[in-house]
């Protein structure tokens, strides 16, 4: 059944013009890119879904606040403005500014990773698992088994399966494991949130072995909101109480703060004793800039310090989170296959079950990034094999991840309910002629750098 859309809580007050470029356009723009989503221009898309990620409309109060921006290199009002905020909001004493989310990673784990560490996640996202690979250390996933089952009705997909915790603990012992991590919501599984049960159930792990326990908290926001309405017991706590009482079970987090802070650019730690800021502090220096600001103007640091106020605004959330839920529903009734539940910043079409007919390193994701473009000017991003597959390096052989996803991710406060009914049309239409859907893609060039193949492969269609 599909659930009623939620009225939108916000009105217009600046328009950007957008416009649908016919066919032919389309097939030129696929050529000249091809045939990868990241090498299309913003002109040649209608609704663009490739990333939830510094795409969103800031408020009047944001805006507001970017005149107000000190730009002095050190100890700006802007840095304390942000402290204040991070404190109110989620409670850290400690926080260092960076200029995007994958920043923070860079600080964090070049600082505390050494080659051959393995660091325990629910999942990382793609740069992420880069960045893991890039201090010579190894993610291991250790969410539970039904995040692999994309109809799997599992309210809480993102969970850690604390087993799995405890066995890499064993296997590798505590020395080679300098934190661990859980991303809220799990972006790679399908923008499925983790309980605060478990977020306690594995701090209370990382506690007694003595391992520094980290949230990626991108979608922190959006998490809180999931635990309310689906947690029972918890359903009587604020969002703003759920998202203090994750933040409590961490002793840092990375965020990006391009997504739930609601800006267009900007990253963060957040972290609770002096010794773990001091450690990392040297490496901001050294890649972002001086510790109050990272990399950001002062005004991009008074927007954030709005946009983390309101990021746990209840009737936002539902509206957002209800865009999601309608999206995935319309697709749905018509028996497109699609992660469920529904998660919190992205529809996940299941592209294995979509093109069964396509074998997964011929890539179904991104055959259907192309398709659902070449149907309706809407882009959308695979995330299955040309992301995460992965070549053993002793033998050679090619590991295809679990999950073939085409993601459509929906921009903050950006697209109205009638955009995403576009959208779903679209996608039913290019389900309805799946079968005519005779063609893989080849990467004809890529870069050679580990986890980052699919932002610059160019690919050729082919057939199998
Ligand atoms: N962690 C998560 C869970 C993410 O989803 C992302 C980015 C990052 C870290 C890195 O942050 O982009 O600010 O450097 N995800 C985007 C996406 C790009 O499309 O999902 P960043």
């Amino acid at each position: 059944m599909v659930s009623p859309m939620q009225p939108e809580p916000f009105r217009i007050r600046m328009v950007e013009p957008v416009r649908v470029p016919d066919g032919a356009e389309r097939e030129e723009a696929l050529k000249r890119a091809s045939f990868n989503m990241f090498g299309l221009a913003s002109k040649e898309i209608y609704i663009d879904l490739l990333t939830d990620s510094g795409t969103g409309a800031m408020s009047k109060y944001q805006w507001a606040a970017l005149l107000c921006g000190d730009e002095a290199y050190a100890g700006a009002d802007s840095f304390y403005a942000l402290k204040d905020a991070v404190k109110e909001v989620l409670g850290f004493d400690y926080v260092i500014p960076t200029h995007q989310g994958r920043a923070a990673e860079n600080v964090t784990f070049g600082t505390l990773l050494k080659p051959g560490d393995k660091v325990p996640f629910n999942m990382p996202f793609d740069t992420t698992r880069a960045h893991v690979f890039n201090a010579g250390a190894e993610p291991v996933d250790c969410v539970v088994d039904e995040a692999f089952d994309p109809a799997a009705e599992h309210p809480f997909k993102g969970d850690v399966d604390v087993s799995k915790l405890e066995d890499v603990i064993a296997r590798e012992g505590k020395e080679k494991i300098p934190l661990i991590m859980v991303t809220v919501t799990n972006n790679s599984g399908g923008g499925q949130p983790v309980s605060l049960k478990n977020l306690r159930a594995v701090s209370r792990i990382a506690k007694k072995h003595g391992i520094p326990f980290f949230l990626d908290a991108a979608r922190m926001a959006e998490n809180a909101w999931f635990i309310k309405t689906r947690e029972q017991e918890l359903s009587s706590m604020s969002v703003k109480e759920i998202l203090r009482a994750m933040m409590d079970t961490a002793d840092a987090i990375t965020v990006s703060c391009k997504k739930d802070p609601l800006v267009n650019i900007g990253g963060m730690i957040c972290c609770r004793t002096e010794e773990m800021y001091h450690r990392l502090l040297p490496r901001v220096i050294l890649f972002e800039g001086f510790a109050t600001y990272g990399g950001l103007a002062g005004r991009d640091l008074e927007a954030l310090a709005v946009g983390l106020r309101e990021m746990t605004d209840e009737a936002y959330l539902a509206h957002r989170v209800g865009q999601i839920r309608q999206l995935t529903d319309l697709l749905d009734a018509e028996g497109v296959p699609v992660v469920k539940p529904a998660g919190g910043h992205a529809v996940f079409v299941d592209a294995a079950r979509f093109f069964p007919h396509i074998p997964q390193m011929k890539y179904p994701a991104d055959v259907l990034s192309v398709e659902v473009y070449r149907e309706g000017a809407v882009r959308g991003i695979g995330l299955g094999a040309l992301a995460f597959a992965t070549e053993d390096e002793d033998t050679g052989e090619v590991v295809p991840p679990k999950l073939e996803l085409y993601r459509l991710a929906i921009n903050r406060r950006t697209y109205t309910n009638s955009h995403i009914e576009y959208v779903a049309s679209k996608i039913i239409d290019v389900y309805k002629r799946r079968d005519q859907v005779n063609y893989g893609l080849d990467v004809v060039k890529a870069p050679a750098v580990k986890g980052l193949k699919h932002f610059l492969a160019k690919l050729q269609p082919v057939s199998f």
